[in-house]
């Protein structure tokens, strides 16, 4: 029978054994996936594991300096990146979803890429890959999306000539909880909702500016904060907020607005492939709602996606 401790015991080994004194170089997303994987790793060779972490500027609020300490303190050799003006640039005036998607990740690629070859002697590419990763290497929204468990790394192994180790890959996603909880990971980075590799960057519709990120970043924030407050975050399987192309009118005092509108989407699911849109509380919605309009300058209306996957999907883009 499968036991996280026998799990852990049996990889290390097997990691020490075969990296030997190599060097291994690692992309962390502040995921579940990749924390645990770099754990098992770093428990195996220590400070010959150099971790990047990249701050792509399409992260939620705070996340960036929050993720990174958790990191230190967990004792990894990490080194956080911050490209945020590489992406914005990459990004300029693109609108197409796929094109997007491919933007980030191509960039992600060249700074990871310059990061690695900083580090002298690297053998190896660590990720986070698990099982389903393998089976489900297809999406409904096309071929780009391949790389998306892989944190936008696909590209990597060959341009780099690095070969792959993949503790988890013969994982399942509760399992590698299980086994972050049993390498005695903090239980709010085991617990967190998934959150895309593209990041904000496919919940902002149309182009993606600085400003319309620091918008979506108050909104998701509230929501999100609302939803920890009230004992819901655990309840949904996936939240967040969509900054949406269109503008409406409303009204504040005597004065007539022209602002954007929101939608919020949290949804119910067991692996992501299907979803049902969260039955949220109408006192709960009512509450974030009044609190993200009178926070968030620029945001002038709020609305609720009642949407479930198939046919939609959870993200927007
Ligand atoms: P959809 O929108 O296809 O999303 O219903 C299903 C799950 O996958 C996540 N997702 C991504 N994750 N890179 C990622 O790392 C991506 O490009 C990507 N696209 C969607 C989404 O957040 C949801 O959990």
């Amino acid at each position: 029978d499968w036991t996280p401790d026998q799990f852990v015991e049996a990889t290390v080994a097997d990691l020490t054994k075969k990296l030997g004194n190599d060097k291994v170089v690692m992309a962390l997303s502040g995921g579940v996936d990749s924390t645990v994987a770099a754990i098992l790793v770093h428990k195996a060779i220590g400070k010959n594991l150099h971790c990047i972490f990249v701050d792509n500027g399409l992260l939620r609020k705070d996340e960036f300096a929050q993720v990174l300490d958790s990191y230190k303190h967990m004792g990894l050799n990490i080194k956080g990146v911050d490209a945020k003006d590489k992406f914005y640039t990459a990004l300029k005036d693109l609108t197409d979803p796929e094109d997007k998607r491919k933007a980030i990740g191509k960039t992600f690629i060249d700074v990871f890429d310059e990061e690695s070859h900083l580090i002298q002697d690297v053998k190896w590419l660590g990720q986070g890959t698990i099982y389903p990763d393998i089976i489900e290497s297809v999406s409904v929204k096309g071929p780009s999306v391949t790389i998306k468990s892989h944190h936008n790394v696909g590209g990597l192994p060959a341009k780099m000539k690095l070969k792959v180790v993949e503790p988890l890959n013969t994982l399942f996603k509760d399992e590698v909880r299980v086994v972050g909880k049993t390498l005695g990971i903090d239980p709010a980075i085991l617990g967190r909702h998934p959150f895309p590799g593209p990041g904000l960057g496919i919940r902002i519709l149309g182009d993606i500016t600085a400003d319309k990120v620091r918008i979506l970043q108050e909104v998701d924030s509230i929501f999100i904060g609302g939803l920890r407050e009230h004992g819901l975050y655990d309840k949904v399987w996936q939240a967040g907020a969509m900054l949406l192309p269109v503008q409406s009118v409303g009204v504040m005092g005597d004065e007539r607005t022209y602002e954007r509108v929101v939608s919020l989407r949290a949804v119910t699911s067991t692996d992501g492939m299907t979803a049902d849109w969260a039955h949220l509380p109408y006192e709960f919605l009512a509450n974030v709602s009044s609190d993200i309009i009178n926070k968030v300058k620029g945001v002038n209306r709020v609305v609720y996606d009642i949407s479930s996957k198939p046919p939609a999907t959870i993200e927007w883009e």
